[in-house]
């Protein structure tokens, strides 16, 4: 069947690729954007989006402009929101109000005008740490970080008798541990879509994304993905600057395999109601990543190791993709080292001012770097 599908933000990085992916399964595509500058530079164009999409320039906050983009529409794809965990330590109330009141705008609307689906980005980052194996082992669900007091302390996370604890995947029955305002708004955004689709005989899909990356990432964004902000120092022949230790395990997922998800997410019979991990299944240093993605790019600068942890960053966090892949058939097809090469190709041809250094200032001088 084909269907008029909504996408909020989707002229962002994962909203591009998504409604490429819903042209090519025939679904004609509307989006609602408002094309911030710090994510579009000072465009005020959506380019890179395919021409058979409709465009609405506007804000998910400002009800007129979602009614208009509701219009005709069958299915939501809810993307529309501010990314960075950072960020959101510090700029609170932008953070609060795009997510969670923006989400609230979206529903107010829909439940006059409600649609078939509504498929929403949630994300890893409502997990807080993911599942622990301690010394004897014992699944950990509740693992916190407890901050460090001294330059010797452990950056990983210890059990009570100050035995190491093992990162493993971590599955959607982990409860939230909500870390950041990030994570907060995002879980916040997850809950009003499962709360409100079935209260309106709608069908509500969660997707809680780790890492996504590729070509597209903004890179002139200093809060945007690790992958990207990488990217963009060593194509300005700088270091990456990592936090920590460089050894903080996430899942990093092309955005191809991220639109897959999206795909099965608005069309599976299987997928309304439902909460699904959306990785590559493959889990990886941030260290590793910025080694790999040097090389890939053909610029072999040793990266700085900053030693200082980001608040509202967790350490360690990996994919368990099972349920997905088992309900509905979700196949990572991209390789690492392939996703790498393509990002690589496509910086080299890019503009990427680099700004890495005044969005840390601007966290050390909020204390946000410790
Ligand atoms: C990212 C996304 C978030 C998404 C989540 C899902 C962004 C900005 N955030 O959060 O929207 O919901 O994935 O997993 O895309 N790091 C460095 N140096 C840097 C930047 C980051 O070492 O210059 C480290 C961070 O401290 C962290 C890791 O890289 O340990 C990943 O950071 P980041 O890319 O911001 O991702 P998440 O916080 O995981």
């Amino acid at each position: 069947m084909t269907d008029t599908i909504l996408i909020t933000g989707g002229a962002g990085f994962i909203g591009r690729y998504v409604a490429r992916a819903c042209l090519e399964r025939g679904h004609r595509v509307r989006v609602l954007d408002s094309l911030i500058e710090q994510v579009h530079g000072d465009k005020t164009q959506a380019d890179r989006l395919d021409p058979d999409v409709e465009v609405v320039v506007g804000d998910v906050r400002d009800e007129t402009a979602v009614l208009k983009a509701l219009k005709g529409a069958t299915k939501v794809v809810h993307l529309a929101a501010e990314v960075g965990v950072g960020q959101s330590m510090y700029a609170v109330d932008r953070y609060v109000s795009v997510n969670d009141y923006g989400t609230a705008v979206l529903f107010q609307q829909l439940i006059d005008n409600p649609v078939e689906r509504v498929v929403v980005a949630s994300s890893m980052s409502i997990y807080g740490e993911g599942l622990y194996r301690d010394a004897d082992g014992r699944i950990m669900e509740d693992v916190v970080r407890v901050p460090r007091t001294r330059e010797d302390d452990p950056w990983d996370p210890l059990d009570a008798q100050g035995r190491a604890l093992v990162p493993v995947p971590t599955l959607e029955w982990k409860k939230p541990a909500l870390a950041s305002v990030y994570a907060l708004s995002k879980y916040v955004q997850e809950r009003l879509t499962l709360t409100l689709c079935p209260a309106y005989g709608m069908k509500g899909v969660a997707l809680r994304l780790w890492n996504a990356y590729g070509p597209g990432q903004a890179l002139s964004n200093p809060y945007t993905g690790v992958l990207a902000i990488f990217a963009s120092r060593l194509h300005n022949g700088q270091p990456p600057m990592i936090f920590e230790d460089g050894q903080q395990r996430r899942d990093f997922v092309h955005v191809e395999d991220v639109a897959q998800a999206f795909v099965l997410a608005l069309e599976h019979e299987k997928a309304p109601g439902g909460v699904f991990n959306v990785g590559s299944g493959v889990d990886r240093t941030v260290s590793e990543v910025a080694e790999l993605l040097a090389g890939a790019m053909n610029r072999p600068i040793a990266p700085e190791i900053a030693g200082k942890a980001r608040i509202g960053d967790i350490r360690h966090c990996i994919a368990d993709i099972s349920k997905i892949q088992q309900e509905l058939g979700y196949r990572p097809k991209k390789d690492f080292s392939e996703g790498l090469a393509e990002l690589a190709e496509w910086v080299a041809h890019q503009e990427a001012k680099d700004l890495v250094q005044e969005a840390r200032k601007e966290l050390e001088a909020r204390g946000l770097v410790a």
